[in-house]
């Protein structure tokens, strides 16, 4: 077993062998950069160097960077998600170039000296070109020389093979990925590389060639210097190089799960649901941890870096009451995890007290809070359900899906839940994961909108950011509209009533779709959800409005949700047959019926092919799909 230490000992030692000085990992909280919260990348806090400053060690460094990123943080509980990781990297400022970096990562993987990798288990992906920059052919030509076979070399786009910049503007570049092999056989077979069959190969490291300063017009102008930004990802290696399936038992994770073993005497392998949660409470204590024991002393609060911490901290704890844990435990989790990282990072251990102590205070706050909040939370459900039976005389929940959607939505008001986040510390997501319980769900946009209101922030970036999100009314932009219908439909269907719009916005090249839904959509659900969308373009559903009351809209099942609920009259579009109400059946001659202002096209089968190019997250229960039509 190759151990975290091991790994971070060899990597600096064999870049100290190639003349780069080590430098110990920066702050978590970015000093030059006021547009991120966090570090993301061990090029972060080296930005000013890489612009053409001097840096007081030199020009080749080498370090391991702490580094966060929670845009996926609803995926934390896979096998694979983390929201804290260590970077190794190393640098070049205005030094060697891309041979010396390629020729050192090639070393330093596959020499017996040093990680001593199967030549045959390795690919590599490089920048293919665009407008902005050429085919990078000279790295492929490097890798060659050192006998990677073509097949084994994949070219691709900006999307894959160009990094940065860490925020808005600053140093970019293309880069070159190196993969490990982790398909079914022992071996890659011929012609698979990361281009080819992307499933099957793991990114584990990432040489960027930094020539471009990326401009506040988006625009990319040279850099003073040509630089070498290196990230390899310390987790992941261990993981590939250790032959494990799930991060969470590299040496850095496992003592964790043990002690969470050890406090909720629960298996980690019981169960699917306790194998999540232990891993959510691992990871995001650890993040929690890391993060206050920088010396930048951020303590759990309502804002920016502090709010990231609490609510990290109150989902661990949630987590932990689900696990059964009653009192309080994540203090003695977050001295495990410094025990573990003190000598790595010794601002842990010199901020041991700060983060013992504030983890305790906001755990023991949250416990106090979280029981007088659900009390009320409860009865609240409890009156809402009894509201909505009388209401719709039905016993719920119903049987109609669309009715069960029309239903459950805002089950809570957004004021309600407000209230409860304001007097009970109650994030949207528990009084969501609460709701969820009893099938029902709020609208988490106009909870936002009810939260910024309150916060007294301006309007009219969330307007901006929620409106309809029609670019024009040009051709193309009707089609993807039309889509969105077809798509929003179609999750119904897939997912479930659940899984209403929650935002969208279309331009000429493509079309993006939020919606309500816990977890990540499997590649099956994505499959049938595209499927179902070009059946309804195929069948060439006439496409028809008619203006109508509210109440009348409801009645027909229309949903929709970014109506102005104070308006007496509504336009309804419909995909099919106008005459058929329900179709809770995908082939109902009635497809979709949305309140909606419009424009649509006429007929479906003007839309084109339509393919999922995405499926990711974008917040706590809301995902978003990216689509093209073609
Ligand atoms: N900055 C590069 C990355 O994060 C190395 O992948």
């Amino acid at each position: 077993m190759l151990t975290s230490k091991e790994l971070r000992q060899k990597y600096l030692d064999f870049f100290a062998s190639k003349g780069h000085a080590i430098i110990p990992s920066a702050s978590l909280v970015p000093d030059n950069d006021p547009t991120v919260l966090f570090t993301t990348a061990g090029m972060h806090p080296l930005v000013p160097y890489l612009m053409g400053q001097k840096h007081p060690s030199g020009s080749r460094l080498v370090n391991v960077q702490k580094c966060i990123r929670t845009q996926d943080i609803d995926e934390v509980g896979d096998n694979r998600h983390d929201t804290f990781f260590e970077m190794l990297g190393n640098w070049s400022l205005g030094d060697y170039f891309k041979k010396e970096a390629i020729e050192w990562s090639w070393e330093f993987l596959t020499s017996s000296k040093w990680l001593n990798i199967d030549k045959k288990k390795l690919a590599v992906t490089v920048f293919t070109g665009d407008n902005d920059a050429p085919r990078d052919d000279e790295s492929a030509g490097i890798w060659k020389s050192f006998g990677v076979p073509e097949e084994r070399i994949g070219y691709l786009p900006k999307k894959n093979n160009w990094w940065g910049p860490a925020g808005q503007t600053g140093p970019c570049g293309p880069d070159t990925e190196m993969f490990y092999w982790k398909g079914a056989t022992d071996l890659p077979p011929a012609g698979s590389n990361p281009a080819t069959d992307e499933d099957n190969w793991l990114e584990i490291w990432n040489d960027v060639f930094m020539q471009y300063n990326k401009k506040a017009d988006g625009t990319f102008e040279p850099l003073k210097q040509q630089n070498v930004d290196t990230g390899m990802g310390l987790e992941r290696t261990l993981v590939v190089l250790n032959g494990l399936s799930d991060v969470f038992q590299i040496d850095t994770f496992w003592p964790l799960i043990q002690k969470i073993q050890d406090i909720s005497g629960r298996e980690y392998v019981e169960s699917k649901d306790v194998t999540k949660s232990m891993r959510i409470v691992a990871d995001h204590l650890r993040t929690a941890t890391m993060i206050m024991g920088d010396d930048a002393h951020i303590a759990p609060s309502n804002v920016e870096r502090g709010y990231i911490v609490r609510r990290l901290i109150r989902r661990a704890v949630r987590r932990g009451r689900l696990l059964g844990i009653k009192e309080n435990f994540c203090d003695q989790i977050a001295s495990e995890i410094i025990a573990l990282f003190g000598t790595v990072y010794p601002e842990l251990t010199r901020n041991k007290d700060f983060v013992t102590t504030e983890m305790a205070r906001e755990e023991s706050k949250f416990r106090n809070t979280i029981e007088q909040g659900l009390k009320e939370l409860n009865k609240l459900i409890e009156k809402k359900i009894k509201e909505m039976e009388s209401a719709f005389a039905v016993r719920w929940p119903p049987k109609d899906p669309i009715a069960k959607s029309n239903y459950t939505i805002n089950a809570v008001t957004p004021q309600e839940a407000f209230d409860l986040y304001q007097s009970h510390g109650f994030p949207l997501e528990l009084i969501n994961e609460e709701l969820a319980g009893y099938g029902l769900f709020i609208d988490a946009i106009e909870f936002d909108r009810e939260f910024k209101k309150h916060q007294e922030l301006s309007r009219t970036g969330a307007e901006q950011k929620f409106a309809g999100g029609l670019a024009d009314h040009s051709e193309i932009s009707t089609k993807y509209h039309t889509a969105t219908h077809l798509l929003h439909a179609a999750l119904q269907r897939v997912l479930g009533p659940h899984a209403m719009q929650r935002g969208s916005n279309i331009t000429q090249e493509r079309m993006r779709f939020d919606f309500a839904h816990p977890e990540k959509m499997t590649s099956e659900q994505v499959k049938q959800a595209e499927d179902m969308v070009n059946a309804a373009i195929q069948k060439d559903y006439p496409v028809s409005w008619q203006e109508m009351s509210f109440e009348e809209a409801k009645e027909k099942g229309a949903i929709g949700l970014f109506e102005d609920k104070y308006q007496a009259r509504v336009k309804v579009y419909t995909v099919g047959d106008t005459s058929q109400k329900a179709f809770a059946d995908p082939t109902s001659p009635t497809y979709s019926r949305e309140v909606c202002g419009g424009p649509h096209v006429e007929h479906t089968g003007t839309i084109g092919h339509f393919k999922i190019v995405k499926e990711e997250a974008v917040a706590a229960g809301i995902r978003r799909i990216k689509a093209i039509v073609e």
